[in-house]
């Protein structure tokens, strides 16, 4: 159910809000998102004909986002799978044989191997990058279409102890998958005739976008006064470790999870300091009259009002408050996959503080 509560008498000077509904009106403009995550907001912008710009701290979502925006043709990712072999004997870690068949297993190291040593010679082309992209997203998920055996979560990999304990506990037997059929036939989905629309509306504004790999307090590529519209969900607290929820697909890269500085502060003054910072840099990249929708969720049992604190950091920022809206949601999906049933704990209500730069 979506509701929505005024903070303070809607801000809007007559000309912000001709822009309001110009914003959504304009094909071309650019909206930014300065946490992506897996980017599933800069999709959205460039399936909408806007100019996708995004900033995240993992290198992760680069290699996410890169080739959803630079889209190969089906033909050559088929071409290069049909090339690549990755039956040969390789060294595997030792922890994974809980997550995967032994022959999948293979097969993962050896295309990672091949993903590392061509990067590291600069020879890491947008086919690459796109069979790279649908790996990292086989690689956890457990309906026959990925190549992990049955897991907790359907989008964050458990610890190797947990894997290991719901491995024996379900007395699993672990799946033979087929790495290159998995992502050719992922590929197919994503790139066949029935998406060839998609697919040449985000080639249009590809070549605009702008993915960076940093702290999303210092956007220095992304030019003063350039941003129609922020749309983003930063990280809330200390709810999520966003960097070792992703450590397998890190390691797939060749990062260590460890080593990412996520922003996750634990006090609310520090993550208020934090968000302030990241609003001074919205700030700076928003037009005269552009807009942030900002989204957090509930947190700690909804003790503490997280909207609140996004409306007064927005504010110590320079930007005018304008509405709060509550999506307040019955059990999800999601719910169960983090084994939440009773409403009470995670995220049952989500907020978007919606401000704008003034004129
Ligand atoms: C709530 S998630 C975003 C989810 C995203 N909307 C999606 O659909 O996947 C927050 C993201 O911000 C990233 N992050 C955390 N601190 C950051 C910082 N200081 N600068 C940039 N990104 C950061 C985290 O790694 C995480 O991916």
């Amino acid at each position: 159910m979506l509701s929505t509560r005024f903070p303070t008498e809607p801000a809007l000077s007559p000309n912000c809000r001709d822009s309001l509904s110009s914003t959504s009106q304009n094909p071309g403009d650019v909206v930014y998102d300065p946490f992506m995550g897996r980017g599933t907001t800069l999709v959205e912008v460039a399936l909408l004909g806007r100019a996708p710009f995004g900033c995240a701290i993992n290198t992760l979502s680069q290699c996410l986002m890169d080739p959803r925006l630079d889209i190969p043709i089906l033909d050559s990712v088929a071409e290069c799978l049909k090339a690549l072999t990755l039956a040969q004997e390789t060294l595997c870690p030792e922890d994974l044989p809980t997550f995967y068949h032994p022959g999948t297993l293979r097969e993962i190291c050896n295309l990672r191997q091949y993903c590392i040593e061509r990067e590291a010679k600069g020879q890491l082309d947008p086919v690459d990058q796109w069979i790279r992209m649908v790996a990292l997203n086989r690689l956890i998920g457990y309906s026959p279409g990925f190549f992990l055996v049955y897991s907790l979560l359907s989008n964050q990999v458990v610890s190797v102890q947990s894997q290991r304990k719901i491995t024996e506990k379900r007395q699993q037997v672990l799946p033979r998958r087929f790495v290159l059929d998995l992502i050719l036939k992922k590929s197919k989905c994503l790139l066949g005739s029935g998406e060839a629309a998609f697919c040449d509306g985000v080639r249009a504004v590809g070549d605009r976008a702008i993915i960076l790999t940093q702290l999303a307090h210092v956007a220095l590529e992304i030019s003063d006064g350039s941003v129609a519209l922020v749309v983003t969900s930063p990280p809330f607290l200390d709810v999520v470790d966003y960097a070792m929820d992703n450590w397998l697909r890190c390691w797939f890269l060749g990062i260590d999870a460890r080593e990412v500085t996520v922003t996750v502060p634990h006090r609310l003054d520090r993550w208020e300091a934090a968000m302030t910072e990241v609003f001074r840099e919205l700030y700076r990249v928003l037009r005269p009259c552009g807009f942030v929708a900002f989204e957090v969720g509930e947190v700690r049992r909804g003790e503490i009002e997280l909207e609140t604190s996004v409306l007064r950091c927005g504010y110590g920022a320079g930007l005018a408050p304008g509405v709060v809206m509550f999506n307040d949601q019955a059990f999800t999906k999601t719910s169960n996959c983090w084994g939440i049933d009773n409403n009470v704990k995670g995220t049952n209500t989500n907020r978007n503080v919606v401000s704008n730069k003034p004129e």
